[in-house]
Formats: C-alpha cells, structure tokens, sequence
C-alpha cells in the first residue's frame, strides 16, 4: 500500500518522472503505475539533479541582484542551509536550500539580476532524503487522515510553501508557533501576516518589560558604514542602478508628486542632554545603546496621538485618507547599502527604553545588510537624523504612502537667552518638517512641531503622558 508519497526522488528517466514513496520504497509513475525498486535503484542512487528556482519572495519583487554565494560548485547542503544572499529593490533576503544534495552549477555571478521563476542552482539531490516542502509533498488517497496527523506530530513537520517559510524566519517566527488555516493545517502566508498583526498589532495590550530581550550591546567587530575613500579610476564609468538605488528612484519619483509644505524650527535639548547623559548608563547596563532618537521618536509618537492626521496615508487619486492605528516611526539610516528607512512598529505602546532596544537591533542588522522586508516595510510617519553626520537644515523627501515626514540636524552648542535675560550655554537642534500639503495645511504642522518641541525641551513632561 502506498501511505504518503515524497517527491524528493522526482527523477528524469527519459522523459517520466518518478516519485518515491518512503514508507514502502517503491516508486510510482506520474500517472501513478508503480514500479519495484530495482528496476530503478541504478537511476536514482546518485540522485537526480533538481533546478532549484528562486520562488516568490513577497512584496511583487520579480527580480533580484545577487549578492553573494555561500556555496560553490561541488559543496554540499542540506536543507535551510543557506545558499545565496540575494537584495530586491525592497530587502536583503537570504535564500537557503529546499533540498539536501551536492550544488552542480550556480547559475548567476555576483552582482548579475536574477528573475524569480528562473533557477538560481542545481543539486543533485542525495535519494531517500525526504524534502518536506508543500509542492513536494504528494498523498495518495488511501492516506486516512489519522495516519496524516500521527506523521505530522512525530515528525514535527510543518506543512508550508518555502516562500512562507522564508516569511517565518525573516520574522523570527517558529512555524510551530503558528495554526495553518490551510488543507490540512498547511500554514498559509495569510498565517503568519496574522501571527505578525497579533504580535505587532495596534490592538495588542503593550509588551511587559520582561518579554523585552536586549540585544547584546554592540560589538565592535560589527561593520560600521565606512567613510568613503577617494576614487580616481581614470575613466567614465556606467553602471546600471540596483537594488536599494533602484527603490530610491521608485519611491523618490512618486514622492515629487507630493506637493511639500516645509516648516522648521528650533529646539532647546539642554534638559534632554542632561536626562540622557543621566539615563545612558542605566541602559547600557541593561546592554542597550541610548542615544537621543528613541526621545524624539517617542515624542514624535506623543504628538501625533493628538494630530492623527499626519500618521496618516492617501491613495494614490488622493480621494481617501487612512488614520493608522499604529505609530510605525521610520527612521532613515545610513547604512552598508546606503539610505535605508526601517520603521519601529507600534511606537505609541513602547517605552523610550524599548524603542532604544529596537533601534539597536536594527542599526546591528543595517550595518551588516540583514534589514528584512518586516522591517523595512509599513512606515507611518518618518524621522531622519541627518545630525549625526552633520548640518542644521535639511528638505526632508515624504516617504509615500506617508504624508509627513521631520529631518533633524546636529545638535550645537550654542549662547541663548534663558528667560532672566541672561546669556546660557544651550544645546540646540533645528527640526526641518516636510507634510503633504494637499491634506495638511500649514498650523496643523506648526501645531505638532511646537508640541513635539515641548516634550523634548522639557523631557520630564514625557512620563506624564507615557501610557
Ligand atoms: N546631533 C548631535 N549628536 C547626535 C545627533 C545629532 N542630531 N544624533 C545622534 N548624535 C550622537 C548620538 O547621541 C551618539 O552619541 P554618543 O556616542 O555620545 O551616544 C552618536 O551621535 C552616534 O549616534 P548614532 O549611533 O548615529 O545613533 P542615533 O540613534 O542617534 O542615530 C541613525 C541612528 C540610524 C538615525 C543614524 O545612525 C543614521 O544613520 N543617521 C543618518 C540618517 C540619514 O542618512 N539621513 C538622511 C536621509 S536622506
């Protein structure tokens, strides 16, 4: 009898393919005649050789740059070890093996586009290895569906397609964590965006303190963005844009649609100089980095609790706006593969300490080009801190959907008058504002930024207001 039915031994003998079934190691046809093991145990002792194609990755990204192999012709894998680092116009995503075999060709160089549907490699894939993936699996219907479950649990095997899987480890996600709404308890895609939506959701009571796991404090041997050297080559170069350029001219094309109101103004961060300074210790000792953004990013939050509009998305024809639920702040960060926007989910339920520990796991994961699609995608409203490297002014671009967005400059010290007229040392930031002008008029901006101000020229108002 034929239980269950693995196509990890799809083989090529002529022009018909095979299918292994490894309960009773027989083998049936595509048209399901089943033939003894030794009338093919010559074919299928060294494995066939499967194209293993680069499938959907998500977000209708359709093709990709290859950016580094982790294997070479000849290598052996095994399953989910990783095969290539591959970058879309949207994320950096690791693609690992489906299959447990010997690597036969790789298909792309470095830094060449390849498509999704198209293979990235062959393996030759090693028989009487079983492949647990969805397309993989076949059942013949003799299979009761309590034979199903008993295998299932014994083999702790989760039904899903590798584009969900991939899904699953981007986000951290463990596939046995999660209840598959699909045929059999398959974990469909749908799965785990609502496994995602409850973790990160607007509607989720806030994270308690203890289910925060800080990142180990930044180790030195982490790549930092380098200082660009000087380059002379002499001649004329072309090269075509890629990846995260080629996203930059997307989004930035869309954004001059947008007709950009700017404000700017002034903020005093004397008091906040002084609360970090008195705050930075205690979070390092906790082993997180505290620097000033997760302060501006909070305020930013407490804001727009009051001035919805700017968290805040228009269609494409500007005939509806969404009020987001969740305060996703985008911060813009430089990092290995230039500008980057990831976002800190659901600020308005994160304490200061808490977007700190974000920030830190995503600067770790910016400087070694690991920022994924979860990260990287569903901004609300966007704060970038070009005052880290440097200026007072700057014209901040709206990042659509988005309508708002704030540019910060360098914090200076800086002679100002204190309100007994006399001359004090301050530390001074500018703050550039740029709003959708279509929906948001000019006093709505002025308002939030003079609120934002507020919080962070007097940090201890904050804690009033922290939920
Ligand atoms: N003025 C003065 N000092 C600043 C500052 C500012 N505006 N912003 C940060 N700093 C200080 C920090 O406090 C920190 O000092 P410390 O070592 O005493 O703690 C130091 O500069 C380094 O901070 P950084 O590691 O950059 O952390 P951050 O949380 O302040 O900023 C990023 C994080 C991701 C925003 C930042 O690293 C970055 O990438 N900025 C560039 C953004 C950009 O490219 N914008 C342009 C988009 S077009």
């Amino acid at each position: 009898p034929l239980f269950k039915m693995h196509a990890h031994n799809y083989s090529t003998c002529g022009k018909i393919r095979v299918v292994l079934c490894k309960l009773c190691g027989s083998y049936r046809l595509k048209n399901g005649c089943v033939i003894f093991n030794d009338h093919l145990l010559s074919l299928v002792t060294s494995g066939p050789i499967v194209p293993f194609k680069l499938s959907d990755i998500g977000e209708g990204i359709m093709e990709v740059t290859v950016k580094e192999w982790y294997v070479k012709e000849g290598d052996k894998v095994s399953q989910f070890d990783s095969i290539c680092e591959v970058q879309s116009d949207k994320a950096s995503v690791t693609i690992t093996s489906r299959y447990d075999g010997v690597i036969k060709k790789l298909y792309y160089e470095v830094d060449a586009t390849a498509l999704v549907g198209t293979p990235l490699v062959d393996i030759e894939t090693e028989p009487g290895l079983e492949v647990a993936h969805e397309e993989d699996v076949v059942e013949t219907p003799a299979m009761s569906n309590d034979e199903h479950t008993h295998q299932e649990i014994k083999g702790h095997k989760t039904q899903a397609t590798p584009a969900v899987r991939r899904l699953a480890m981007e986000n951290n996600i463990k596939l046995s964590e999660v209840v598959g709404t699909g045929r059999d308890g398959r974990i469909l895609k749908e799965d785990i965006l609502n496994f995602l939506a409850k973790q990160t959701g607007a509607i989720l009571p806030p994270t308690p303190f203890h289910e925060i796991q800080p990142p180990p404090p930044p180790s030195p041997s982490v790549p930092l963005p380098v200082i660009s050297r000087p380059v002379f080559t002499g001649k004329d170069s072309t090269e075509p844009l890629k990846g995260f350029h080629k996203a930059m001219v997307k989004t930035m094309t869309a954004a001059l649609k947008i007709p950009h109101f700017g404000y700017k103004d002034e903020v005093d961060l004397t008091r906040l100089v002084q609360l970090r300074k008195e705050l930075k210790g205690l979070s390092e000792g906790r082993g997180v980095k505290l620097s000033y953004m997760p302060f501006f990013i909070k305020a930013a939050s407490l804001g727009l609790l009051h001035f919805p509009i700017l968290n805040a998305s228009v269609d494409e024809a500007v005939q509806n706006i969404t009020y987001k639920a969740s305060h996703n702040i985008g911060l813009a960060m430089d990092t290995s593969q230039g500008l980057l926007v990831p976002n800190v989910k659901n600020v308005q339920l994160l304490s200061v300490f808490e977007i700190a520990v974000e920030l830190n796991r995503m600067q770790i994961l910016g400087a070694t080009g690991q920022l994924g699609t979860a990260d990287l995608t569903g901004g609300t409203f966007t704060l970038s801190n070009i005052g880290s490297i440097g200026g007072t002014y700057a014209k901040p671009v709206i990042l659509p959907p988005e309508v708002a967005i704030g540019a910060l400059g360098k914090i200076q010290v800086l002679p100002r008058f204190n309100s007994r007229d006399e001359v004090v040392k301050a530390h001074v930031m500018n703050v550039s504002w740029s709003a959708d002008h279509r929906i948001i008029d000019g006093a709505t901006m002025a308002r939030f930024s003079n609120l934002w101000r507020d919080y962070l020229e007097n940090p201890a108002s904050m804690v009033l207001d922290l939920k």
